[in-house]
């Protein structure tokens, strides 16, 4: 037993020194702005803070922050979270932007000074004062825009297509080659996709009616692909609906042109009824594409003279290849009536409306294209062709 006493004082002494330790760790050293430390109990620590001490060394540092109108100010670290709550910055980096001259000069100011150098015509941004342009070769060069002129007088521009040629191969391949090696591809197999239209060269002007409608998006893929231009004669009773599909026909420098209202054969109606016809519809267009159309065709290519006086500012665009593709509904007969029938000049009538009329057209640019025809907008067709183009009198091909 007496032993065993023994044994248990050991064990309480063992105790009494690990206790020693525990009663050190129970410290905290605390850190005052001026560089005094002190080490208080771990109880007195929130004590000590209420009166101006701090729990970690790095609280005490002082830092430099920044504000948006060039004021500086140096804090504690243990201080930043408020200064950024109410507008510090960490970073000289933070509080100023670079702003941008359209002459390529550009300068560091305060945030807060951005809106009075915008009003002297600094920008924000660098794609405020610059375009993409094309060089010879078909690089990208972002140009300021005060040195636009000069580079155009080096033969850069805007439109790629100005100064590359899109070239495509028969199986569906497409790549875009500096002009100067056109004649080098050609020689190899490739074929010339739309670009730039040279007067001296076969054209014709395909033309969708009575759309826009759900397959007018596909065709527009194919000429987008192709870099080929359409027209297409809207029913204004349609646009509003596909107002995203007209203004994309127009991005890729395809023709909006009028199909009246709903389809009616303006032949039949009084003068106030035909110009009813044509005036909503060119509203419906304007307000999908911002533009006035320049042309209109009559439904069922059915006109008189009082329909051509009613609407002496346009003219009425008939055609001379009819694929009559709303009567066969059949892809190949549509295709075969193109390429049995369309000559230098053509303007070719098919519809937006029906599906393998779409899928005709995936046969009928390239195919066209391949046989050396470009493929222009009606408006583009009569203007190179005849110099301008006359209202109040009907155009069914132009060559
Ligand atoms: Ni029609």
């Amino acid at each position: 037993m007496k032993k065993r006493t023994t044994c248990a004082v050991l064990s309480c002494m063992l105790a009494l020194g690990a206790y020693i330790p525990c009663v050190e760790a129970e410290v905290h050293t605390m850190y005052a702005p001026d560089g005094r430390t002190l080490a208080v109990d771990v109880s007195e620590i929130e004590l000590y803070k209420s009166v101006g001490w701090y729990y970690n060394e790095s609280d005490v540092e002082v830092i430099t922050m920044y504000a948006p109108d060039g004021r500086t100010i140096d804090i504690l670290r243990a201080e930043r979270d408020a200064y950024k709550n109410v507008g510090w910055y960490d970073t000289a980096e933070e509080v100023s932007i670079t702003m941008y001259s359209t002459d390529g000069r550009t300068i560091r100011v305060f945030r807060d000074e951005g809106e009075a150098y915008r009003a002297v015509n600094w920008y924000y941004n660098i794609e405020d004062v610059t375009i993409i342009m094309y060089d010879n070769n078909g690089n990208e060069h972002r140009v300021y825009k005060d040195n636009i002129q000069s580079a155009k007088d080096n033969g850069w521009s805007e439109n790629k297509s100005d100064v590359m040629q899109l070239m495509f191969a028969a199986d569906g391949r497409t790549i875009y080659v500096p002009k100067n090696e056109v004649e080098a591809y050609m020689n190899v197999g490739w074929y010339r996709g739309g670009g730039t239209i040279d007067p001296s060269r076969p054209m014709v002007a395909i033309t969708f009616d009575d759309g826009p409608g759900a397959y007018t998006d596909k065709i527009l893929n194919c000429l987008e692909k192709y870099g080929a231009h359409a027209t297409f004669f809207v029913q204004g009773q349609s646009v509003g609906k596909y107002a995203t599909t007209v203004s994309r026909a127009v991005s890729l420098g395809c023709e909006i042109g009028n199909h009246t209202w709903n389809h009616t054969s303006l032949k039949d109606l009084s003068a106030d009824k035909i110009s009813s016809q044509i005036t909503s519809t060119n509203n419906a267009i304007y307000n999908a594409i911002g533009a006035y159309p320049k042309l209109y065709r009559p439904p069922y290519g059915s006109y008189s003279k009082t329909v051509l006086a009613a609407i002496p500012s346009m003219p009425a665009i008939l055609w001379s290849v009819d694929t009559l593709d709303w009567k066969t509904r059949n892809a190949s007969k549509t295709c075969e009536s193109v390429f049995g029938s369309t000559k230098d000049g053509s303007i070719i009538l098919m519809h937006d409306i029906h599906s393998p009329t779409a899928d005709a057209v995936e046969t009928i640019v390239p195919g066209l294209l391949m046989r050396g025809y470009q493929l222009v907008t009606v408006s583009e067709l009569i203007s190179i062709r005849r110099g301008s183009i006359s209202g109040g009198v009907t155009y069914s091909s132009v060559k």
